[in-house]
């Protein structure tokens, strides 16, 4: 048998499943997962899809103490055909190894990960919801199992999918959000792990979102971490803002994470002939334009969000509504194309299904 030969063993319990229509994000798993394992002598091997079921961890891994973990998330999506469909799984792999390079874990078959997702996805496409806004959310994520203390790269890893149907991932769905500016604390530098996709960047947001919650921000936006004046991104989004008719969002400068979804509102903005600058851009440059009535419109997009307006921005005091707190015409037309191309009611002339 050869190394990358899926070996599979069926869950004879399988779950009840959610409703469809009363899905929200991440709260269920499906009934099976796909692990691969890693060592120095065999490389990536052993790959299975088995019973969803808890992992068995030394309690001394290094991913509990030094964190040492990537993930990616993408999703799958049922047609009105009933044909499930990925949207640009390549790139979350290409990502996902870029993660990998900067954590000092071993590079995956990129190919061959796409192909253990579409088996997975194929062994539990009942789960794969067909309501309105919903899909399944792939999570592929990488975790160092060495049991070491020692502050030093895992010399074994644990490659693991995971399958959850989802709705919209904030309450508002594609009603406008609120976000508050993030002063105090910061999340990425240039030169650390910003674009990485792992997990401290996330836990290191957690204290400052919280702090916002109870005023009904839904979260941050982050800025640069050294001056604390350029825009970068807002944590589970990237963020676009509509200025006097043209498209502005952050240049990717090393503490930015690089979107799958960011990439592909680029490439449709361009493809309708809209300008997209990525740029820098200061807060004090946005509420300048916000003041001059020249803020347009603003969104977030990512793999969870989809297309995200926010209608509210709040920094240093000041409250900025855009676009009187409603979606704006190019947010719209973006959520619109994108899921229309992810749900195979659009052309896709990008060819960025799968
Ligand atoms: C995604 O959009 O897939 C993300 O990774 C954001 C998230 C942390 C929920």
């Amino acid at each position: 048998m050869s190394e990358y030969t899926i070996t599979y063993i069926k869950n004879e319990q399988p779950k009840e499943k959610p409703q469809s229509d009363q899905l929200s994000f991440g709260k269920y798993f499906t009934d099976h997962m796909f692990i691969q394992d890693y060592n120095p002598e065999k490389g990536w091997h052993n790959p299975r899809i088995v019973p969803y079921q808890p992992l068995v961890l030394d309690p001394a891994a290094i991913v509990f103490h030094y964190g040492q973990t990537v993930f990616e998330g993408l999703k799958a999506y049922r047609t009105k055909r009933d044909k499930i469909q990925l949207f640009r799984p390549d790139k979350n792999m290409e990502r996902l190894n870029r993660s990998n390079d900067r954590m000092c874990i071993p590079e995956i078959d990129e190919e061959f990960a796409i192909d253990a997702i579409k088996h997975l996805v194929h062994i539990d496409q009942e789960w794969v919801p067909n309501a309105p806004g919903t899909s399944l959310y792939i999570r592929p994520f990488v975790i160092s199992t060495e049991p070491y203390l020692g502050v030093s790269p895992s010399a074994t890893y644990q490659f693991i999918v995971i399958l959850s149907p989802v709705g919209a991932y904030y309450e508002e769905g594609i009603n406008p959000v609120k976000i508050a500016v993030e002063n105090q604390f910061v999340r990425a530098v240039k030169g650390g792990t910003g674009e990485a996709k792992t997990a401290g960047n996330y836990a290191s947001s957690l204290k400052a979102q919280e702090q916002v919650a109870d005023e009904g921000y839904a979260q941050v936006l982050w800025l640069d971490g050294v001056e604390k004046k350029y825009i970068e991104e807002v944590g589970s989004m990237n963020v676009f803002f509509k200025i006097n008719g043209e498209i502005v969002t952050p240049a990717l400068n090393g503490s930015i994470l690089e979107g799958v979804t960011r990439n592909s509102v680029i490439e449709l903005l361009k493809h309708w002939d809209i300008t997209v600058n990525e740029r820098k851009i200061t807060m004090d440059e946005l509420y300048d334009h916000y003041q001059k009535g020249e803020l347009e419109e603003a969104f977030g997009s990512g793999t969870a969000a989809v297309i995200s307006p926010v209608g509210e921005l709040a920094w240093e005091g000041k409250k900025m509504h855009i676009n009187n707190g409603e979606t704006g015409e190019i947010a719209k037309k973006l959520y619109d194309t994108l899921t229309g191309i992810q749900y195979g009611e659009e052309k896709d002339p990008f060819n960025w299904i799968v």
